[in-house]
């Protein structure tokens, strides 16, 4: 089971500049002569592509448990036929979104029991957990504000009224506290260069 590469994943909510701190990793990787695989959930298969369409634009009620074992099928196969071959050739994974986004936004956004749906997600993936996982912490206004500058359609998550937003940010938070060795926690109000500095820091430890 032991994968040779590195599985890097990146959270946050709305607006959090996930994208950019992705790109900026990627290009300082590849000036290091590294191979980078990207993967996303939800949708970064051709499967995932159809589930990400339901879960995402479907009208109409999906009742929550149906909606985490749809992010959780994207997830089993994502990480079957994208991560864990990328991982076992020794390349580096930086994907968008994991398990946490499921406990965080099922858990407690939809308020199913986050035990349980990381139990879910586990069965999933064979157990998979990154070797890093950045999380960009910003409050739901200013996530939100950067959002409405570059939107004009919202998905089915991002429609949900602030109080969810709310209590999926207390979520991650939690999930970071509980797994310090894991999580590297940014305020994403600094600088693009200052995160982009203190990610590239702590990678570089882990290549070390
Ligand atoms: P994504 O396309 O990554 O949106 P963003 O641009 O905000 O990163 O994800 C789409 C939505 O899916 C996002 O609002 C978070 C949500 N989501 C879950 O609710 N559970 C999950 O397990 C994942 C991976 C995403």
């Amino acid at each position: 089971m032991a994968a040779r590469g590195l599985f890097l994943t990146f959270e946050g909510g709305d607006g959090s500049g996930k994208s950019t701190q992705v790109a900026l990793l990627t290009e300082w990787l590849a000036e290091q002569g590294r191979t980078v695989v990207h993967a996303r959930e939800p949708g970064g298969t051709e499967l995932g592509a159809e589930l990400r369409e339901i879960i995402l634009h479907r009208r109409g009620y999906i009742a929550p448990r149906a909606e985490a074992l749809l992010y959780a099928a994207d997830r089993a196969h994502n990480i079957a036929t994208v991560v864990r071959p990328a991982l076992e050739s020794g390349h580096i994974v930086i994907q968008d979104r994991y398990l946490d986004s499921s406990v965080a936004y099922q858990g407690a956004g939809r308020v199913l029991d986050p035990a349980e749906v990381r139990n879910v997600s586990l069965w999933a993936t064979e157990g998979l957990l990154p070797d890093l996982t950045v999380l960009l912490d910003l409050d739901i206004e200013t996530g939100r504000a950067r959002l409405d500058d570059s939107r004009t359609r919202y998905d089915r998550l991002e429609a949900e009224a602030a109080e969810f937003h709310h209590r999926v940010r207390e979520a991650y938070l939690g999930l970071a506290s509980a797994e310090p060795g894991r999580f590297l926690v940014l305020d994403a109000t600094e600088s693009v260069d200052t995160l982009a500095a203190r990610i590239r820091d702590r990678v570089s430890e882990l290549l070390a």
